[in-house]
């Protein structure tokens, strides 16, 4: 599988989805460009009118005539935040009375960050990506987290929600969320990531910005009880192995579990930054296995089941395994390994000209603490070490930074880590050679390789394959 291997072809049908996703991402690309150029250029207070009900209540009112409403402008205020007049000088008037939100907060109108849909032929069984271009530090927002989901966001009262645990152990038991929350917790700072993160990067460069080809990643503090004592608490056998973990959302999602995870640390979460879970996120209670592909983390989880064998369910047989060069599919490939980028400067970004510039990214590993992030400027023949910006915690993303001077000749931007087992983020090329290309887009899971961003000499930046 080294050289001469034959040049992989898509088919048809795939080329289409792929021509989908890049068109869906331009359309999400140039909607945040008008948001963010009506905010830029109103030097008039604005009252925006966000839905065509608020629009006839106004007009109703003889406002829109009367010019008391400056500019009328058919633009939806970002998600997450409120639609609030703009005054020419804050410091003339009072301000937004204390309480107007309710007891809730919101994001300034002005920001516009929000995950991306991918383009799937269903919006139940479809995920979003969040905006690692504009992140700040380690956390994400809760709000920004990113989402897989395979039949919808399924809605539960907590009140009525039971965690039902059997099979192979000593006393079969039900929980409550009431039982769940009166144990002792645990707060875990870690990312998560899909394990299909970057599936249309494998042959080619295909979609544009950081955020479609790696923000199926994300990190929260995560509260909740290690799986470890529920064990204790019902008695697993000797002889149990796995355990099936269920969903009570649509699709009921199951997977089966090694039971050393469990053991190790895995835990069932009811909190996130600090208080429930969002509902997209498995409210009430989703599990966290630490490092792993995310959709092992099973949301809304409502059973769990002890077995000697795995349960081959849908999601661990004809889904998340790993097409191999010999026609044979790996099953049962948990961790994620390291992986790093670049989110500053990033696709479709457009640095205003040479100079001193900060570059940042991310980096994380499913097997514990990054010790280590290099960057390279010309497309890795040189590579300087970047500074880790602590807490350096484990299983979790790591910002790195590097001071750059850009003299305005086109260079090839990459990064590449090494975690505390010594692991090295390979190239894509790397990968290919072990893993072959078969599969509808390669082996869809598990592609950590080293991205590439080729800034032009007139600064814009661009997703390329360089290896
Ligand atoms: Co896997």
């Amino acid at each position: 599988m080294k050289k001469g291997r034959a040049r992989f072809e898509l088919d048809e049908k795939t080329l289409r989805q792929i021509d989908d996703m890049v068109v869906a991402e331009q359309h999400f690309l140039a909607e945040r460009a008008r948001l963010a150029e009506r905010q830029g250029n109103d030097p008039e207070p604005i009252r925006r009118i966000s839905s065509r009900r608020h629009f006839m209540a106004a007009a109703a009112a003889g406002l829109v005539g009367a010019g008391v409403l400056p500019k009328i402008v058919h633009a939806a205020v970002p998600s997450g935040a409120v639609d609030r007049r703009v005054p020419a000088d804050p410091s003339k008037v009072p301000g937004t009375p204390t309480f107007d939100d309710g007891g809730y907060g919101s994001r300034s109108q002005f920001e516009t960050e929000a995950r991306w849909r991918f383009p799937t032929p269903t919006r139940e069984s479809s995920w979003t990506m969040t905006p690692l271009q504009d992140s700040m530090g380690i956390i994400t927002p809760s709000g920004l987290h990113y989402e897989r989901h395979h039949s919808g966001i399924a809605t539960i009262d907590p009140a009525k929600h039971v965690l039902y645990v059997h099979g192979m152990v000593e006393r079969p038991k039900k929980y409550s969320m009431a039982d769940i929350k009166r144990m002792p917790s645990i707060s875990r700072t870690h990312m998560m990531e899909c394990s299909g993160n970057g599936l249309t990067e494998w042959t080619k460069p295909t979609l544009k910005t950081v955020q479609a080809t790696h923000g199926l990643t994300s990190t929260s503090e995560w509260t909740g009880v290690p799986m470890a004592l529920i064990m204790k608490e019902v008695g697993v056998m000797p002889g149990a192995k796995w355990v099936l973990a269920e969903g009570d959302d649509g699709a009921v999602m199951t997977r089966s579990l090694p039971i050393e995870k469990m053991h190790e640390d895995a835990f069932l979460a009811y909190g996130q930054n600090g208080e429930a879970l969002r509902p997209e996120q498995g409210y009430p209670l989703r599990i966290n296995t630490p490092g792993w592909e995310g959709n092992t983390s099973i949301k809304w989880v409502r059973r769990l089941e002890f077995s000697d064998v795995p349960f081959e369910t849908r999601e661990e047989t004809s889904k998340y395994t790993d097409l191999m060069p010999n026609g044979k599919a790996r099953q049962f490939t948990f961790v994620m390994e390291a992986k790093s980028v670049i989110t500053f400067p990033s696709g479709e970004m457009k640095l205003p000209g040479p100079g001193f510039y900060e570059i940042t990214g991310l980096a994380w590993s499913g097997r514990g603490k990054i010790t280590r992030v290099e960057v390279s400027a010309n497309g890795g023949q040189t590579w300087s070490e970047a500074q880790l910006q602590g807490p350096v915690l484990p299983i979790c993303h790591t910002r790195f930074r590097l001071p750059w001077y850009w003299d305005g000749r086109p260079a090839i931007l990459q990064s590449r880590c090494v975690d505390e087992t010594g692991y090295v983020q390979p190239t894509i090329k790397q990968l290919t050679d072990v893993r072959g290309t078969n599969g509808p887009i390669a082996s869809i899971y598990h592609l950590n390789g080293i991205q590439s961003w080729a800034v032009a000499a007139n600064g814009s930046v661009s997703n390329v394959h360089h290896f």
